[in-house]
C-alpha cells in the first residue's frame, strides 16, 4: 500500500465484542476470542502500513465491573493470546508495551504480559501499546499524585514535563482514534493524548474489522487537513 503521510500513531477502541457474539446467537466471550484475529489482522495492517506506534484499549477500569465470568475469561484470553502470538511478533519486530494499572492484572496475566515485553523490547519495527486496566482519569490522576510525591513545583509544571508523568511518556500523541462498535464516545481512553486527534467511528463490529479497513481509515485521515488551532491558509502556506 503506497500512502502519503503515514500516521505515526493510531489508537483504537476495540468495542462491539459481546455484540458481535449476540448476532451469532453466542456467548459473549465468543466474541471476545473473535476479536483477537481483528487484533491480529490490525497490528498486521499497522505494521505493513509503516505506522510506529498502535495503542488498543483492551480492557478499561470500568471494565472490572462487568461479571466475573466475563473479567475471567478475558484475562485468560489475554494470556493465550500472547503465548500464542509471541513468536509471530517477533518474527515481525513487534515491540510489545502496556499501560494502564497493571498491577491490578491477576499475576498470571502480569508475568505472561512482562516477560512479553522483555523478550520483544529491542524489536525495531511497530510498537503495540495495550491498554490494560486502563482509563484517562486513572492516568491522568496518577500523574497528579506523582508529580506531588517528586516535590515538583508550579514553575516546572507545563505540558511537556506534565506529560513524562503520564503512562505514554516518550509516545508521541495519536494522529488517528477510531472507535468500532456503532458507539460515538470515548469512554475514558487516552483523555489528555487525543486533544488533536482525528477521529473515526467505524459501523463494524470489533471483530469483523481487517487490515483493510484500517487502511481505508488511514486513505480518508490523509484527505483531512489538520489546523491546530491556525486558519486554512495559514497550513495551506506552511506546506
Ligand atoms: C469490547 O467489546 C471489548 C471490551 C470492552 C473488553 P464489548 O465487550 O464492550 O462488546 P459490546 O459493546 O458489549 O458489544
Ligand atoms: C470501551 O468499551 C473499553 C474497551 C474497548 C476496552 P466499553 O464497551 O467498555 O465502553 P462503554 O461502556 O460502552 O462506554
Ligand atoms: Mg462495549
Amino acid at each position: 500500500m503506497k500512502l502519503k503521510i503515514i500516521p505515526e500513531h493510531i489508537a483504537i477502541i476495540m468495542d462491539g465484542n459481546g455484540r458481535w457474539a449476540e448476532e451469532h446467537g453466542k456467548e459473549r466471550i465468543y466474541g471476545h476470542q473473535n476479536g483477537v484475529e481483528a487484533v491480529r489482522s490490525a497490528i498486521e495492517g499497522a505494521g505493513e502500513a509503516g505506522v510506529k506506534f498502535l495503542t488498543l484499549y483492551a480492557f478499561s477500569t470500568e471494565n472490572w465491573n462487568r461479571p466475573k465470568d466475563e473479567v475471567d475469561a478475558l484475562m485468560r484470553l489475554l494470556v493465550s493470546a500472547i503465548q500464542n502470538d509471541l513468536d509471530n511478533l517477533m518474527t515481525n519486530q513487534v515491540r510489545l508495551q502496556a499501560i494502564g494499572n497493571i498491577s491490578q492484572l491477576p499475576e498470571v496475566c502480569q508475568k505472561e504480559l512482562n516477560d512479553a515485553m522483555e523478550k520483544t523490547k529491542e524489536n525495531s519495527g511497530l510498537t503495540v501499546i495495550l491498554a490494560l486496566s486502563y482509563s484517562g482519569r486513572w492516568e491522568i490522576m496518577n500523574a497528579v499524585k506523582r508529580l506531588i510525591s517528586n516535590n515538583i513545583t508550579e514553575n516546572d509544571v507545563n505540558e511537556n514535563s506534565f506529560s513524562m508523568f503520564l503512562n505514554t511518556k516518550n509516545i508521541p500523541d495519536p494522529d488517528i482514534l477510531i472507535r468500532t462498535g456503532r458507539e460515538y464516545r470515548i469512554s475514558n481512553f487516552l483523555l489528555w493524548q487525543i486533544a488533536y486527534t482525528e477521529l473515526f467511528f467505524s459501523e463494524l463490529l470489533w471483530p469483523d474489522f481487517r487490515k483493510e479497513h484500517l487502511f481505508d481509515i488511514i486513505k480518508e485521515y490523509q484527505t483531512r487537513q489538520r489546523r491546530f488551532g491556525k486558519t486554512g491558509k495559514q497550513i495551506k502556506e506552511e506546506n
